[in-house]
């Protein structure tokens, strides 16, 4: 189907607008890969200090998720696209904010545009693995740790609520995507150096 490879693609470059980046440069903000955790996303983002320019950036990558998957779901059904290519759309714009083409597919974590995919996919299941993100932060206050446990249920979620399907396996693949992103993490948390929301200084 010409029209799936057309909006994989054209997913694949929107994911690539990596809008930490894009925002702090437009704002004359330090390039967040140079400082903190080097990761071109909104948690690093807030380490610069503007909680304008990581709101921004949140909001931005997570709408290059929502948006090409609403598409496919809005328009998609006179061309043969269903809820499998919206996955297969969603999954696109995920691997190019990780692998952006425009910044030498040295991409962030995909926290912010899973979110908006899984809140296009699915809202309710969007609602609670959101839900479960912020129980986790607000206990722990670590974004990279809340980030992995949410993105590792959301397919059971999924599965769990709604049965088996293109969601589970499409929500399966980024939540192990998104925690491979985290291994520095990982190893930071298991160190105890991982940083907390509201410290400015990472290790
Ligand atoms: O935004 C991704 C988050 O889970 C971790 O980011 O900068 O603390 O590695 P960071």
């Amino acid at each position: 189907n010409l029209h799936l490879v057309l909006a994989v693609v054209a997913a694949y470059l929107i994911g690539s607008l990596s809008f930490a980046v894009i925002t702090s440069r437009l704002m004359g903000l330090a390039d967040p890969r140079t400082y903190g955790s080097g990761n071109p996303g909104a948690t690093n983002v807030l380490r610069s200090g503007s909680k304008a320019a990581a709101l921004i950036t949140l909001l931005f990558d997570a709408l290059k998720g929502y948006l090409p998957v609403l598409a496919v779901y809005l328009w998609g059904q006179p061309l043969g696209l269903g809820v499998d290519a919206a996955v297969a759309v969603g999954l696109a714009a995920f691997v190019g904010h990780l692998w952006p083409v425009f910044f030498k597919f040295q991409g962030g974590k995909g926290v912010a545009t899973a979110a908006g995919v899984l809140f296009a996919l699915n809202p309710l299941l969007g609602v609670a693995t959101l839900a479960s993100f912020a129980l986790i932060v607000a206990f722990s206050r670590f974004v990279s740790l809340a980030s992995m446990v949410a993105a590792a249920f959301a397919p059971f979620y999924q599965a769990l609520i709604w049965g088996l399907g293109p969601i589970v396996w499409g929500t399966a693949a980024m939540g192990a995507l998104l925690v491979w992103r985290h291994r520095a993490n990982i190893e930071r948390l298991l160190a105890g150096t991982e940083s907390k929301l509201g410290a400015k200084k990472n290790g």
